[in-house]
């Protein structure tokens, strides 16, 4: 059955912009995307948004609904109340370039930072790496990422303060940090670097990263304590530190 969905869409460039108010025609089990699509198809042509697979996997779609990081694409208009007006606004961390589209070029420019997986020798004379199913487990949370950046654009610590941004990665950063520490068979340290060059200091564990994460990655007590515990025993337990490298905990 369909209904008029009351939207109001901000519209406009890194110059400036507003929200502007739309009337759209929708049907029962439509989803934020979907509306957005109707929107562009029937009133707003030129809308830009940015989207890909509509299946919660790409991580393009992330935008402020309602004031609250959502993937469109997985946002169904019956969260909503009858009659209640939907506010689509870009994310709010990040310059936009226009309408719901904005730059996450920071995001990629954090991670070109990470030195890359370096696996050792094997272990075996057959050649072959082997790992503890545990350590699979540990990592594999971590690699359910699908850089929407929503957590990055709740952190507060570049959210509120555009020139933290030199200074902290970020809790999708942290968790590419996480991925590549914690796997036993990586050899690169990167522990000074998350110190002093991804800033893990800055966090100050607010959870709100964890709280929006669509693939509900622990991202503060899974990968962020458990790093800022590793860079403090390097500082200042050494012995614990190379207890750490020697067996890849
Ligand atoms: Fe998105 Fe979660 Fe990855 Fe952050 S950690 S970018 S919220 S999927
Ligand atoms: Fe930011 Fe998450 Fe830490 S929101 S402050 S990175 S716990
Ligand atoms: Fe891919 Fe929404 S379009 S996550």
């Amino acid at each position: 059955m369909g209904y008029e969905l009351a939207m109001r869409v901000w519209r406009g460039d890194a110059e400036g912009g507003g929200l502007e108010d739309f009337t759209v025609e929708v049907e029962e089990g439509m989803v934020v995307l979907d509306a957005v699509h109707r929107l562009q198809a029937t009133q707003a042509n030129d809308l830009a948004v940015r989207w890909n697979c509509k299946a919660g996997k790409c991580g393009s779609c992330s935008a402020e609904v309602n004031g609250k990081p959502r993937l469109m694409c997985m946002t169904r208009l019956n969260l909503f109340g009858p009659g209640e007006t939907i506010t689509i606004t870009p994310l709010r961390t990040f310059p936009v370039v226009r309408d719901l589209v904005t730059d996450v070029t920071y995001n990629y420019e954090k991670a070109e930072e990470v030195p890359t997986f370096a696996p050792g020798r094997p272990a075996g004379d057959d050649g072959h790496h082997r790992m503890f199913q545990e350590d699979v487990d540990r990592i594999q949370e971590f690699r359910k990422c699908i850089e929407c950046f929503m957590c990055q654009n709740v952190c507060h610590v570049i959210r509120d303060h555009e020139d933290n941004k030199q200074v902290f990665a970020g809790p999708r950063l942290m968790i590419r940090y996480a991925e590549l520490e914690m796997h036993p068979l990586d050899t690169n340290d990167r522990l000074e670097l998350l110190r002093a060059e991804a800033g893990i200091s800055y966090c100050n564990i607010t959870k709100c990263c964890t709280e929006v994460c669509p693939e509900h990655i622990k991202i503060t007590d899974n990968g962020i304590i458990p790093l800022k515990e590793r860079v403090v025993d390097a500082s200042y337990d050494p012995l614990a530190a190379l207890g750490r490298r020697l067996f890849r905990r």
